[in-house]
């Protein structure tokens, strides 16, 4: 048995392709004093991966050329020198793109796969769960009543936002690309609409959506999408900035138009990023859980089967491919 795993092998220039990538077998890990093995099952592929693979200064530091790939993995626990984690245990690990992963315990999660499925652990009850619930409640902050927009809002983050908000009482108006993703957020995610960016008619179909303006704004976006949003936003409103996807591969294409919305509104914009607010992750993990535990927040996954695949799947989820949250089956 063999170990495989997949390394940035160059950096893109614009778009990423699978010649950045390369896939190498190395042996299975041992776990020394303090560590354990896992075996993976499930591997995530998330947007902010594209900005790794730069250079660029940014939040957190690049992925180094020639490196496993980042990225967050939940599976099983084959052997263990560690005092907190047995052999048979189900755990979260940063392990990266890779069939096993050693670790010391350090950001390390003990997951219950027979209270919500072992992939909800990187959804809706994960990073991306905790994404939506810290940006709608600690920046979005609606009220009953109020009309919540997010874009990308079939994905892990904005179906999870869009479903957190209607159970605070909100009229949730949904963005998506294409009929498909938008009648699934419709439907059954239970949002109150949800406007196609791609059919051609933005600024009335979100006037339309949002008959009294929009207090709250949860852009995964950027880009034309947040242009047209900010014609409607209402005065005193919030944008929680979340992600830029629409310009990952090309800054250029983030450009603002309406910018003038920020002062005749007085827009609150807060940009933030999940790992500001760790003390919040608890909290946020407990409730997230037992919602979906509940059946009251509904996530769909769009499965990639084996890690050769994970590079194609990465690529298809910066251009919208997937529905729902993109992982990568590797059991
Ligand atoms: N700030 C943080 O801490 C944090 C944490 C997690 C995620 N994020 C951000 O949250 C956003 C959503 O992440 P996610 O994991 O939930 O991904 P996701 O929504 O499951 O997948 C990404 C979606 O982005 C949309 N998209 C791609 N290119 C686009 C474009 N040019 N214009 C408009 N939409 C485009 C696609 O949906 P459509 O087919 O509907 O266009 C695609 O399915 C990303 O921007 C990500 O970077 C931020």
């Amino acid at each position: 048995m063999k170990n495989k795993q997949i390394l940035l092998a160059a950096r893109p220039l614009g778009a990423v392709s699978e010649s950045n990538f390369s896939l190498v077998e190395t042996g299975i890990p041992r776990a020394g004093d303090g560590e354990f093995v896992v075996r993976n099952h499930f591997l995530s592929l998330d947007p902010y991966m594209r900005g790794r693979m730069d250079e660029a200064k940014s939040y957190a530091a690049s992925a180094a050329v020639g490196a496993v790939m980042v990225g967050t993995t939940v599976g099983e626990v084959i052997e263990s020198k560690h005092p907190k984690f047995k052999a048979g245990d189900f755990v979260e690990t940063r392990s990266g793109w890779q069939l096993y992963g050693i670790s010391n315990g350090g950001g390390a999660r003990r997951v219950d796969p027979a209270f919500v499925p072992l992939s909800a652990y990187l959804g809706a009850v994960g990073m991306p769960g905790v994404t939506a619930w810290i940006g709608l409640n600690e920046h979005g902050r609606p009220k009953p009543g109020e009309t919540v927009v997010v874009s990308a809002a079939s994905g892990a983050v904005g179906g999870t936002v869009g479903q957190l908000a209607k159970l605070k009482g909100c009229r949730v108006v949904g963005i998506a690309g294409g009929r498909a993703k938008c009648d699934y957020v419709f439907n059954q995610l239970g949002f109150d609409a949800c406007v196609d960016y791609k059919a051609g008619n933005l600024d009335a179909d979100l006037k339309a959506a949002c008959d009294k303006g929009i207090d709250v704004y949860f852009d995964n976006v950027g880009g034309p999408v947040l242009d047209a949003v900010l014609g409607h936003m209402n005065a005193f409103s919030r944008i929680a900035l979340c992600g830029l996807i629409s310009g990952y591969d090309n800054a250029d294409a983030l450009t603002v138009h309406n910018f003038r919305s920020f002062l005749v509104n007085r827009i609150n914009l807060r940009g933030f990023i999940c790992s500001d607010h760790i003390e919040l992750w608890k909290p946020a993990l407990a409730e997230l859980g037992q919602l979906v535990h509940d059946g009251k927040i509904k996530y769909r996954e769009s499965i990639a089967e084996g890690l050769e695949n994970a590079p194609a799947a990465f690529i298809g989820l910066l251009k919208g491919k997937n529905f729902g949250k993109q992982l990568v089956k590797l059991v």
